[in-house]
């Protein structure tokens, strides 16, 4: 009886979650489910996001909604899906980023490797380099060349510290040796939309947001951080290509529940974005933007947990040595 009273009183209070009982569990879902986005609408990360929910949405026959939370580099969306009830009715859509910021912020108000229940892995995105379509340099080495020569006016946008945007900046400055002037946004949909304005004068930013762009000759594209080309822009040359050796890496993408949603409901919404990577319409349009769903056997807690870990301890190192911190 002791014992109960403030277990009662906490509950009542909400500061202790309820755990869903099986039969909610089982009912799972019966409600609107909420995908949080950690950056601005119409960015790379909305795109995924929005594709995957509406398919999901169809295998879990409730609606699955976006709501865009930006800030922070993607920490302040994923602070609060951290937060957020453990009943699998608000998830998280995040990137690389997870991973990152867990060395890039010393003071996180979340723990990346405990905070979340994983869902799965959704995707990894090739990352290209693009600037002002008025921009005078024309190929890679001409830019390097242009950056370095006007250092102090030469601006590079990105969606703050610990973001896909970041990063890439990160490694491309320190592979040229040129830290330049960045212009933060919550997201690198509006970074384009600067970027095509003439506000800013270069980006590195993912397929899924710079493809259409590309093709309608709004900006100009210089490289794609991987090692081949890609089959949806074949006339773009790849960074080695271009001179810059070393920097390969693709922008992978998990959808995460908080800490604490039950084992059943977890499996429930791994199942559903299994479906919904395996959907042709997905498949087609991930295609277009130049990326594709990760295998079945990836889209699994398991696999995701595992890369927030090993990405975590990849990233940890670079980061230190380039002595870039947030806070
Ligand atoms: C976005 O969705 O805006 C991006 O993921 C931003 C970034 O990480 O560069």
């Amino acid at each position: 009886m002791r014992l109960f009273k403030p277990l009662a009183a906490m509950l009542l209070a909400g500061i202790v979650a309820a755990p869903l009982s099986s039969g909610q569990a089982q009912d799972y879902p019966n409600n609107t489910i909420t995908v949080i986005v950690p950056f601005s609408a119409g960015g790379p990360t909305d795109t995924v996001t929005r594709l995957v929910a509406e398919a999901m949405s169809a295998n879990l026959g409730q609606q699955v909604i976006v709501e865009n939370v930006g800030g922070a580099g993607g920490t302040v969306g994923a602070a609060r899906a951290a937060k957020a009830e453990p009943d699998g009715y608000t998830l998280l859509l995040h990137h690389i980023g997870m991973a990152t910021s867990a060395t890039l912020y010393r003071k996180l108000p979340y723990d990346p490797k405990t905070a979340f229940a994983p869902v799965g892995l959704v995707t990894e995105v090739p990352m290209v380099l693009i600037a002002r379509k008025d921009f005078p340099p024309n190929n890679l080495q001409e830019l390097i060349t242009y950056v370095k020569e006007h250092k102090d006016e030469v601006t590079y946008a990105n969606a703050g510290i610990g973001a896909a945007s970041h990063l890439c900046g990160m490694l491309f400055m320190q592979a040229i040796q040129t830290p330049l002037t960045t212009v933060p946004y919550k997201g690198t949909g509006p970074a384009m939309t600067d970027l095509i304005g003439g506000q800013v004068d270069f980006l590195c930013d993912q397929t899924t947001n710079t493809t259409n762009q590309i093709k309608a000759g709004e900006v100009k594209a210089y490289g794609v951080f991987t090692d081949q080309r890609l089959a949806n822009l074949p006339d773009l040359p790849t960074v080695k290509e271009g001179g810059v050796d070393g920097l390969s890496f693709a922008i992978w993408h998990g959808l995460y529940a908080p800490a604490g949603t039950p084992e059943p409901v977890v499996a429930r919404l791994s199942e559903a974005l299994k479906v919904a990577l395996a959907d042709p319409k997905v498949i087609e349009r991930f295609g277009e933007l130049g990326t594709a769903p990760v295998p079945a056997d990836q889209a699994t807690p398991a696999a995701l947990q595992a890369k927030v870990l090993s990405e975590i301890d990849r990233w940890k190192p670079v980061i230190e040595q380039a002595g870039e911190y947030a806070d």
